[in-house]
């Protein structure tokens, strides 16, 4: 079993004197489906940047136990963004965004409903679910051990959101991937994560520190 953990992490925007996080402890199972629920604006996502190693001026400890890593190029803990289109490069189409992560079958593309078409479209041919469905798989790297799940469903529908999770649940359980499911719908997370965390309970010393 790998883990994830970040230890007593603190953070500040640079410039600002308002610390966002503060004395955050939070760990990820490699066979764990978490859940993190708050408000807006409370750093979720910041948190979610410092998990993936996006954001790397922070205080306290942010380490993975016991991962054989062995290919440093990849980065094992991958993180899809709230707003996949400020990370798609506007000036690749869809296939060359896919292709530099992993070579995903046909079949994994038909089960997150990609039509073959929207390969050759330019990302802002797209809708944002059409997107983030590429955002999705291209987080799936066979080498990804840590799925950081920011807020990954919210511009879905219903039913195509029960359909991705049910998809990305079975691929981390067979896969080993952890997930950290990052939400404002309590009962989206409640219903498929096996352990819910609410930012304010880990996020309780900010109040002191404002
Ligand atoms: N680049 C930045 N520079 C300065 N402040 C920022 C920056 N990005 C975010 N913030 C501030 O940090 C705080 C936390 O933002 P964050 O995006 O982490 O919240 P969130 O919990 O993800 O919110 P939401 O649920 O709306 O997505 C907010 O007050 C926000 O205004
Ligand atoms: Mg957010």
């Amino acid at each position: 079993m790998v883990e994830l953990k970040a230890n007593k992490i603190g953070f500040r925007y640079g410039g600002t004197k308002k610390w966002i996080l503060k004395n955050l402890s939070i760990s990820l199972k490699d066979n764990q489906v978490k859940g993190l629920i708050g408000e807006s604006g409370g750093g979720k996502s910041t948190l979610c940047k410092i998990l993936a190693g996006y954001e790397g001026n922070f205080e306290g400890e942010l380490k993975i136990d016991k991962l054989n890593t062995n290919d440093s190029k990849f980065n094992q803990v991958q993180l899809i963004f709230q707003h996949p289109e400020r990370t798609m490069n506007p000036k690749w189409k869809m296939k060359q965004s896919l292709d530099e992560s992993w070579e995903v079958s046909d079949d994994i593309l038909e089960k997150f409903g990609i039509k073959k078409s929207w390969l050759n479209r330019w990302p802002n041919e797209l809708s944002g679910g059409e997107l983030q469905r590429f955002s999705i798989i291209r987080a799936l790297n066979p080498k990804t051990k840590f799925l950081i799940a920011d807020e990954i469903t919210t511009m879905l529908d219903a039913v195509t959101q029960v359909q991705i999770w049910k998809l990305l649940l079975s691929m981390a359980k067979e896969r080993k991937i952890g997930i950290l499911v990052v939400s404002h719908d309590k009962e989206l997370v409640n219903e498929i994560c096996d352990e819910v965390v609410y930012l304010d309970d880990i996020n309780h010393d900010i109040k002191y520190n404002l």
